[in-house]
């Protein structure tokens, strides 16, 4: 089941930049283009850098450690759409002057690895 929660207000972000949120166990970089609201996940695809931070221009956001270009709205992978390698988007809404985003799935906690190899004590 879907549900918005609030992440900052109208405002907070200036225009043409991001800011990560943690929202369901991840970190959501929101972002504000001419008044509005759209959300990716916040970690690059590619080696985990804040997108959130990234340079923003026309739609795009350009990750701040090598360059790759990700969409702002839907998460493609600009430098090669036709790749499945993306990010995940959220819906955004603006309620009075509160900026909700549609909170994921919490994220399952990693399992913990066992040493098979270990000898049996
Ligand atoms: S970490 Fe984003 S392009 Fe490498």
């Amino acid at each position: 089941m879907s549900e918005f929660q609030t992440v900052a207000k109208v405002g907070d972000i200036p225009s043409g930049e991001g800011r990560a949120f943690p929202i369901g166990g991840i970190l959501v970089a929101v972002f504000n283009t001419a008044g509005e609201y759209s959300a990716i996940r916040d970690a690059c695809p590619h080696m985990g850098a804040s997108l959130a931070t990234g340079h923003v221009e026309e739609g795009c956001v350009i990750c701040p450690w090598h360059a790759w270009r990700f969409s702002v709205t839907d998460g493609t992978w600009l430098d090669n759409p036709q790749s499945k390698l993306g990010n995940e988007c959220y819906a955004v809404r603006v309620e009075g002057d509160e900026i909700q985003v549609c909170r994921p799935a919490e994220e399952e906690p990693q399992a913990e690895q066992t040493d098979e190899t270990s000898p049996a004590s």
